[in-house]
């Protein structure tokens, strides 16, 4: 796994090693993404192809002595959330408020990340972690927050603790979630399987791009309620047939051949959960990422005279590809 140039490690006051770690935590948009039915363990199988983007959260991790209260066997994080406050609890109503709120105890994903890494690690009565997270990816928005800040997590202890010799992050980011083990890798990689299976690949130059972030949330699990997709009867093709035809399709692709390529099967779906989306895609030329709320245009136009942003009260940004 490749470490992050630009967040190096702090040495701890011993000098031993280092005691504290500050890691930029991406978002992703969905270039593609095709749901090839649903699995009976619940999820569906995809393709789809994320990239990273600029826009993250801020991880710092510092590992201390741990607090001898604590019982043998329990992990010991100490959670700190803060930052933007769009962010950390999106304006939203009735029953998808849970979606738009970022957990600020032990079921925010980062936790579970740090606690996950510990046990595997054999570590969790050995040390204790703060854990900062500086939130400024909107939740329930379909850019990977969450993911992403546990990817980050699993990176930033394996760098602080595990000296190459920790357990292996791939299986702990696919208990996780589905777009965790993604976010180990970061840049642009085909994604298989539920999300988990990862190939990197040839990042096309960087790219703008404008997200649209609606005044609403949306669940990930209703949209893929709503998608009721047939059982799943087709394999995918190989993953080495599939990276071929990626590989292709993105070596020296501009952002009008990004727009071509562009699929997601779960804009409908995304729509009838939140009928307020039809009017804002259409018009606006733009994308749905992931199972939304957010939109994408590609290019750095930001729309806002377009009547439909009018109406919607949306917020703007402009934003770039980032890279691995
Ligand atoms: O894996 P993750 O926790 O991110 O998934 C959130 C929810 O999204 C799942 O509980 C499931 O309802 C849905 N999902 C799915 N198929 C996938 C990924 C997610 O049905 N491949």
């Amino acid at each position: 796994m490749t470490k992050s140039p630009q967040h190096p490690a702090s040495r701890s006051d011993s000098g031993k090693g280092p005691a504290h770690i500050r890691l930029s935590a991406p978002a992703k948009i969905n270039l593609y993404l095709e749901v090839l039915g649903h699995r009976e363990d619940g999820f569906h199988e995809l393709i789809t192809v994320l990239q990273t983007i600029d826009l993250a959260d801020v991880i710092e991790l510092r590992v201390r002595e741990r607090e001898p209260a604590i019982p043998v066997g329990r992990a010991d994080v100490c959670f700190e959330l803060t930052g933007d406050s769009s962010a950390v609890t999106a304006v939203v109503e009735g029953e998808d408020q849970a979606a738009g709120r970022v957990p600020d105890g032990p079921e925010n994903l980062a936790v579970r990340a740090a606690v996950a890494w510990l046990h595997a690690a054999g570590k969790q009565d050995e040390v204790g972690i703060d854990l900062r997270l500086q939130k400024n990816i909107p939740a329930g928005a379909g850019l990977g927050g969450g993911s992403s800040d546990a990817a980050t997590v699993l990176r930033g202890l394996d760098q602080l603790l595990g000296h190459s010799e920790g357990p292996a992050l791939a299986p702990l980011a696919a208990e996780l979630g589905s777009d965790v083990a993604f976010f180990l890798v970061g840049g642009t990689a085909l994604c298989t399987g539920r999300g988990e299976n990862v190939i990197p690949l040839a990042e096309p130059d960087p790219f703008d791009l404008v997200l649209g972030f609606p005044d609403f949330t949306i669940p990930t699990p209703a949209v893929y309620a709503a998608l009721n997709a047939p059982a799943l009867t087709r394999a995918a093709s190989p993953p080495r047939e599939l990276q071929k035809a990626w590989a292709n399709r993105l070596a020296g692709a501009t952002p009008s051949d990004l727009e071509q390529f562009f699929r997601n099967d779960l804009e409908d779906p995304a729509c009838s959960v939140r009928s307020e989306l039809v009017d804002l895609l259409a018009p606006l030329d733009a994308h749905l990422s992931g199972s939304g709320s957010t939109l994408f245009l590609y290019g750095s136009d930001t729309p806002t005279t377009r009547p439909a942003c009018r109406r919607a009260l949306m917020r703007f940004a402009r934003h770039r590809s980032r890279k691995r």
